[in-house]
C-alpha cells in the first residue's frame, strides 16, 4: 500500500483558501517583475514548478509557457492539479512526483513555499539547478525566519548561501511582497539566481 504524504490531507481544501490564492497571485506578480527586470520571457519557456501542490502558480503559467513540469511529493495535491489540467486542456502541463530525468532542459524553475520544508534544502537547490539551461533562472518564495530562530521559514542568509553553493550567479534575496494572511501582514522572501 502507498504511504500517505503529510500534505495529502490539505489537497481537498487548498484551493478554497483565499489566503493561498492571494499568496499565489502575489507570487505570480513578483515573478513577472523578476522576469521583466532580467529581460526574460515566460512565453514559450520550459518551466519546472517544484512543490507545485494543486498548481496555484502552475495555473497562472499554463497558457504562457511551452512546457511546465509540476513536481510534488503529494499525489493528492497533484490529483487536484490533474483535474484542472484536464478541465482546462492545458497541454503544456505535466505532473509528476519525480523530477524530470534531464539536464540543462529548463529555462525557469519556480519553488513557491516549498524550500523550507525540504530535508536537504541546499542539496535540492543544486539538483534543481542542474535542470536549468545556461542563463536559466531559479526563483523561490518562502516565509522569512530570523537567523537562528525556530520560526518556520528560511533566513536571507540561508537562501543566499544555498543559491551561491548551487553556483548560481546574480543572486538576489529580497522581500517579495506584502499581504494580509490569517489576520497578520506577512512579507515573504524571494530568492533569485541565474545559471551561468
Ligand atoms: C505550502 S505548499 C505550497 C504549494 C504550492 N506551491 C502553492 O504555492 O500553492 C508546499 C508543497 O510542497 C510540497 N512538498 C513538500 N516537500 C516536498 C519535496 N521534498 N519535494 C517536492 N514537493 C514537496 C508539498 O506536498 C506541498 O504541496
Amino acid at each position: 500500500m502507498l504511504e500517505a504524504d503529510p500534505w495529502d490531507e490539505y489537497a481537498g481544501t487548498w484551493d478554497d483558501d483565499p489566503a493561498a490564492r492571494a499568496y499565489a497571485t502575489a507570487t505570480f506578480a513578483s515573478f513577472q517583475d523578476v522576469l521583466a527586470q532580467r529581460d526574460l520571457d515566460l512565453v514559450g519557456a520550459a518551466v519546472c514548478d517544484f512543490g507545485s501542490g494543486t498548481g496555484l502558480l502552475t495555473e497562472r503559467l499554463a497558457d504562457l509557457a511551452a512546457q511546465i513540469d509540476a513536481v510534488d511529493t503529494s499525489s493528492a495535491m497533484l490529483a487536484v492539479l490533474d483535474a484542472k489540467v484536464e478541465a482546462h486542456g492545458w497541454t503544456a502541463v505535466r505532473t509528476s512526483t519525480a523530477l524530470p530525468n534531464s539536464q540543462a532542459s529548463h529555462d525557469l524553475i519556480v519553488c513557491s513555499s516549498v524550500c523550507s520544508f525540504l530535508p536537504d534544502y541546499p542539496g535540492t537547490v543544486s539538483t534543481l539547478v542542474a535542470l536549468l539551461r545556461p542563463g536559466g533562472l531559479f526563483v523561490q518564495w518562502d516565509w522569512e525566519a530570523e537567523p537562528g530562530s525556530d520560526d518556520h521559514g528560511l533566513s536571507r542568509d540561508e537562501i543566499t548561501s544555498a543559491l551561491g553553493a548551487a553556483d548560481l550567479i546574480d543572486v538576489r534575496v529580497d522581500t517579495a511582497f506584502e499581504i494580509a494572511f490569517e489576520g497578520e501582514t506577512i512579507r515573504p522572501l524571494i530568492g533569485v539566481g541565474q545559471k551561468r
